[in-house]
């Protein structure tokens, strides 16, 4: 999958690529990611970017001229003359918002476009005719889309097929089949007087299975209520599910 990020702070970008799954996933030229400086397709000497709002009012906005010729530009490069479609993501707080569903969906794609957008807006015509998806990582205000096109990023690249080894699977993850993750140990079976529950040490597969996925749903329940009604759940669990809610 190739990223391209649109951006006026490429600065703001670590080197995302530089550890953990997402050098493993470039080394393996699973992922590329190219930053590029909305100001480097500017039209005059200043290198103009943003401009003040119709109508009045405070704030600049990001002009349309160098954002669409940015993405036509990117456009053109991958192409080579092939129609392909390619999506084209704003970060917005305006935007639908980001989760795990949409992550999969994403990790589908050869090719992304993620526009950083302007803390005070971009002109209309971006969305309107040059984006064909906005995206909004959460309902609070960052100050630019800049990080938010990480988060995404994050959790794109790690669903690219071959990206995570079979141990890190993404199937019993928090929000794969719409359930929280089950608890979790590791060594020493005891610690200051804390055990690992007994299960777990049974050796017994079918037994750890079933207490896990009661575990997920215990603790979806508890913590996230809003998600059940989307949940993955057999006849059973819905019954499992109805005897918690009546225990309270
Ligand atoms: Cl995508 N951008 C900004 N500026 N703020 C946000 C956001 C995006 N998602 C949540 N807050």
């Amino acid at each position: 999958m190739k990223v391209y990020i649109l951006t006026l702070f490429p600065q703001m970008f670590p080197d995302l690529l530089g550890s953990g799954i997402l050098k493993r996933a470039s080394d393996r030229e699973l992922i590329e990611i190219t930053v590029r400086n909305i100001r480097d397709y500017a039209h005059d000497k200043h290198h103009t970017t943003d401009d003040y709002t119709y109508g009045g009012g405070a704030g600049m906005v990001l002009k349309p001229e160098p954002v669409f010729e940015a993405v036509e530009d990117i456009v053109s490069e991958i192409n080579n003359g092939i129609d392909i479609t390619i999506p084209v993501i704003l970060l917005t707080p305006q935007g639908r918002l980001f989760n795990q569903q949409i992550a999969t969906e994403l990790s589908g794609y050869n090719h992304l476009i993620l526009i950083c957008g302007h803390y005070e807006g971009v002109d209309e015509r971006i969305r309107e005719h040059l984006v064909t998806d906005e995206i909004s990582i959460g309902d609070y205000v960052l100050s630019g889309g800049e990080l938010a096109s990480m988060v995404l990023l994050d959790a794109v690249a790690r669903l690219v097929p071959g990206v995570l080894g079979s141990s890190e699977s993404a199937a019993d993850e928090s929000h794969t089949g719409g359930l929280l993750e089950y608890p979790q140990y590791t060594r020493p079976p005891e610690y200051r007087e804390w055990t690992v529950p007994e299960v777990l040490l049974s050796g017994n597969h079918a037994r750890i299975a079933q207490w896990r996925r009661e575990q997920s749903i215990i603790r979806t329940q508890e913590r996230r209520p809003e998600l059940m009604g989307k949940a993955d759940l057999s006849a059973r669990e819905k019954r499992f599910v109805e005897g918690l809610q009546k225990k309270k």
